[in-house]
């Protein structure tokens, strides 16, 4: 793990809330290596001093918590700033002669800025033998709009780099419940035996958030919560929810198995779209009691903008496993609350000893909860305490949670878990470019769909679970969202 990074586009956003934070974080951890540079680079005028002020006060105002200061003080010897331009060789080359001269270190670039400069960075990078064996590129999303640019995205980085030294993040996969997943489905035999069309029911994957779009409007509106939050973290959930057992926790075999999942993944045909997806555009409301504006009034909107910021989908994996369960998936802006969960429905009992009255949906329910609170929950039939005859049953869970169960341990931010990954070259969470492809076909089928079918996203206000069709999508085939 000798290894050094360097962070182009060091003054921006990403940098600032996640990056810095997080890199301060593993030295807190001691996760560190000793003599690790950090070196953000940008066209931005700045010096040292002040560079390393911003950062430790960005970090205490976005994450609201003090510094050690002991741990700060190592951390910050370690940052540096330099006023470089990245698409230029003349301009890279003081820098590698000052911070990265040593070829026997790793070098980990960062890549924290749009996707249009990818080729010209990288071509300086190599210009400036920079380009080693052991480099290793960080990216993340926006990777394209579709198949053909994520393609020609990604040729700008395998032109001059293996997939082995691409590291394509999705914040999600370094979540820690959702890496639990992994533990809960490979390291217990309780449950592998009843993942398949016999026992489970149906899968629900629901990621909510209260936000809106956060300034963000000419990305947002480009991108819509299909490409923002479908086409990767929801699809990568579907993905660790549904894919074999792999031969053994490392890269290759988990992205050779999430490969499968998204191959196996149903496309459909236009009626198909029409019939199991909805898109929503939030409109004015309240979100947790405070008056919001609806996405056409946000500030720099386009009135006429068709952009969906919900989506509902019912989808279908046609494989031996899951035929015939369907996984029904949402996401949206300004709903009710911040929640994430997966819900894994298992079917009713065969026969109903204790009679035809009990609800269909008190059978069993397995939630995994990403956030807030990260945690599993098993729902089970039990028997009220008492004398009635016949019993009466209810619902109770058993619940695990993260916090109470390990009460000593904090829990690592996603970008702490991925950043160290990177440093121990360990690309097992995160997407390999096959994955995107397949990813991508599929959600462009989905959009050509709706294209094709031409209609203004469904109005719904602010505060709400999202448009009533979301709720007809699930309700017709008798069942319901599970609402946190
Ligand atoms: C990002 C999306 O990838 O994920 C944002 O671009 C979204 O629109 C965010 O708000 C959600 O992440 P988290 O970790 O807050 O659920």
């Amino acid at each position: 793990m000798i290894c050094d990074f360097m962070i182009i586009g060091g003054d921006g956003d990403l940098a600032f809330r996640k990056l810095y934070p997080a890199l301060y974080q593993l030295e807190v951890a001691g996760c560190l290596p000793p003599c690790l540079k950090i070196v953000g680079i940008s066209r931005s005028e700045d010096d040292q001093q002040s560079f390393r002020a911003r950062v430790r006060e960005k970090f205490e105002s976005y994450q609201h918590e003090a510094v050690d200061e002991q741990a700060w003080k190592s951390f910050a010897a370690r940052l540096h700033y330099a006023r470089v331009d990245a698409t230029s060789e003349a301009s890279l080359l003081p820098l590698r002669e000052k911070y990265f001269a040593d070829s026997n270190r790793d070098l980990i670039v960062y890549l924290a800025t749009p996707p249009t400069i990818f080729a010209p960075v990288c071509q300086s990078l190599w210009a400036v033998g920079l380009v080693r064996p052991t480099t290793r590129i960080v990216v993340e999303k926006p990777l394209g709009e579709d198949l053909e640019s994520f393609r020609s995205i990604n040729a700008s980085l395998s032109d001059l780099f293996k997939e082995e030294q691409v590291y394509r993040i999705d914040h999600y996969l370094g979540k820690e419940t959702v890496q639990n997943l992994l533990a809960m489905r490979f390291a217990n035999s309780l449950f592998e035996p009843l993942w398949n069309n016999n026992y489970i029911d149906h899968v629900q994957i629901t990621v909510a958030e209260t936000v809106g779009i956060e300034g963000r409007w000419e990305f947002y509106d480009e991108a819509g919560a299909m490409r923002d939050m479908v086409q990767n973290h929801l699809l990568q959930l579907l993905c660790l929810v549904a894919m074999e057992p792999p031969a053994r926790i490392e890269a290759r075999s988990i992205h050779d198995e999430k490969l499968k999942v998204l191959r196996a993944l149903k496309p459909m045909s236009s009626s198909e779209v029409r019939e199991n997806t909805v898109r929503g555009q939030y409109q004015s409301g309240a979100v947790k009691g405070s008056a919001v504006p609806g996405y056409l009034e946000e500030q720099g909107a386009r009135p006429d903008s068709t952009t969906e910021t919900f989506v509902a989908i019912k989808a279908e994996i046609s494989n031996w496993r899951w035929s015939g369960v369907p996984f029904y998936l949402r996401t949206g802006k300004r709903l009710v609350k911040r929640y994430s969960e997966i819900v894994i429905q298992f079917k009713e009992v065969p026969h109903a000893v204790f009679g035809e009255e009990i609800e269909r949906e008190d059978a069993n329910r397995l939630i995994i909860r990403l956030q807030p609170e990260e945690g599993i929950r098993l729902m089970v039939r039990n028997k009220v305490p008492g004398l009635d005859d016949p019993m009466e049953l209810e619902q109770v869970s058993l619940d695990l949670s993260l916090s109470e169960s390990f009460p000593d341990r904090r829990a690592p931010d996603a970008y702490e878990r991925l950043l160290l990954d990177v440093m121990r070259a360990n690309s097992t969470h995160f997407m390999r470019s096959d994955e995107l492809e397949a990813a991508w076909v599929w959600v462009d089928g989905i959009i050509a769909g709706w294209h094709k079918i031409n209609k203004r996203p469904l109005g719904y206000t602010a505060g709400s679970w999202g448009p009533s069709d979301s709720i007809a999508l699930i309700a017709r085939d008798g069942r319901n969202w599970d609402e946190g």
